[in-house]
């Protein structure tokens, strides 16, 4: 099943374009979003509702972070994301007009399971984001949004990472469509950039082989830090979760901006820092405030691997080494940029002799609270 690559990880990265085409076909039609499956809730609910919440646990989670930046610039709706263990044992305000969102890949993870229990019992409307068809989480939900990911048999999660970010930004859009928060040109354009993603995803897997080397290299590593910004920061969550579950090395994940708020006092000669740049042709001019943070950490010695929009010429001078992502909208890029880190975690496990398909101490659906 594993057809000739070397661990169904390693097939699955490879199938990430894939999963986000599948995710989009029949959801579009000339420059517009159709989700047939947002009916059960209802268009004028989905005009109504003042607040989004969230709800998913580890990598599923990342990509409700992500989408928050999407969503809320698309839809001007304030989305929340909170992991599912956290939002069931507290007393979350929720009222008829907040949607939840589940994010699920198994669409059996308990603690999820039971905080869309919960929600719903609170009075929330429940859409659920999953991959696997006939699962709990979609049966106790109002309505069902599949990605179309295909099974994912290795334990850590990627192509259906990014499938479940290609929904929740159909979502968006599609929120965007009945409140008017968007004209219909500014929703084909985010339509196109989001078709253009497979193709682009391609790319910057091909031109991630590079980490391969890099990942035999760093076989001793001890400890890892991944710094993004604004989109860049759920990234970076993301390819420390995968590291320490795959490589069993320390890894923290920060907002860049954080940086001289405490972390770096963790910065010693040698540490490894990856760092995912923004675009600079960002509007919010991000761009020269990561690529200063890059000098901060370099001139107290740290190894600093960027991943940055390729020709972005500021960052080569300050980076030992730079993995090029192609040119795509802001709220697009780090689609692209988590898979050179799902690479990386991957290569890194497999230089050090692990199972990268089963590490230790994990399953895949985790049915237990
Ligand atoms: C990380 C990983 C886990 C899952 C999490 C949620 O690589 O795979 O963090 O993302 O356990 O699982 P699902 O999406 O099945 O609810």
């Amino acid at each position: 099943e594993k057809g000739g690559w070397s661990s169904f990880m390693a097939k699955e990265i490879s199938e990430e374009p894939e999963a986000v085409a599948n995710t989009l076909i029949g959801r579009t039609a000339d420059g517009a979003v159709h989700l047939e499956e947002l009916a059960p809730l209802g268009d004028e609910v989905l005009a109504g509702i003042d607040r989004i919440v969230v709800i998913a646990c580890g990598t599923a989670a990342y990509a409700g972070m992500l989408a928050k930046y999407a969503v809320e610039s698309w839809s001007r709706i304030p989305v929340d994301v909170e992991l599912s263990h956290e939002f069931r044992y507290r007393s979350p305000v929720i009222t008829e007009r907040t949607l939840v969102i589940s994010i699920s890949q198994s669409g059996e993870t308990m603690d999820t399971l039971m905080a869309v229990k919960f929600a719903r019992e609170s009075g929330a409307k429940v859409l659920s984001v999953c991959n696997t068809q006939g699962s709990s989480i979609p049966r106790e939900s109002d309505a069902v949004l599949y990605t179309h990911a295909g099974p994912e048999v290795a334990v850590a999660s990627t192509k259906a990472f990014v499938a479940q970010v290609a929904a929740l930004y159909l979502v968006g859009l599609h929120l965007a469509t009945v409140r008017g928060t968007l004209d219909a040109k500014a929703i084909a354009r985010n339509v196109r950039q989001l078709h253009d993603i497979p193709e682009k995803l391609a790319k910057t897997i091909e031109s991630a082989n590079r980490l391969r080397e890099l990942a035999h290299w760093m076989a001793d590593t001890q400890s890892v830090l991944f710094l993004g910004r604004n989109v860049g920061y759920p990234i970076a969550m993301e390819g420390a979760l995968k590291l320490k579950e795959l490589a069993y090395i320390h890894a923290e994940g920060f907002a860049a901006g954080e940086l001289k708020h405490g972390p770096i006092a963790l910065i010693e000669p040698g540490q490894v820092v990856f760092v995912i740049v923004p675009s600079p042709r960002d509007k919010l001019s991000l761009h020269p405030k990561v690529v200063s943070n890059i000098q901060e950490i370099r001139a107290r010695g740290a190894r600093v691997i960027a991943i940055a929009e390729q020709g972005d010429a500021a960052v080569h001078p300050y980076a030992d080494e730079v993995i090029p992502i192609p040119l795509a909208a802001p709220l697009f890029e780090p689609i692209l940029a988590v898979a050179p880190l799902h690479i990386f975690a991957m290569e890194l496990a497999a230089a050090k002799g692990l199972d990268v398909d089963q590490p230790r101490n994990l399953a895949k659906s985790v049915t237990v609270e």
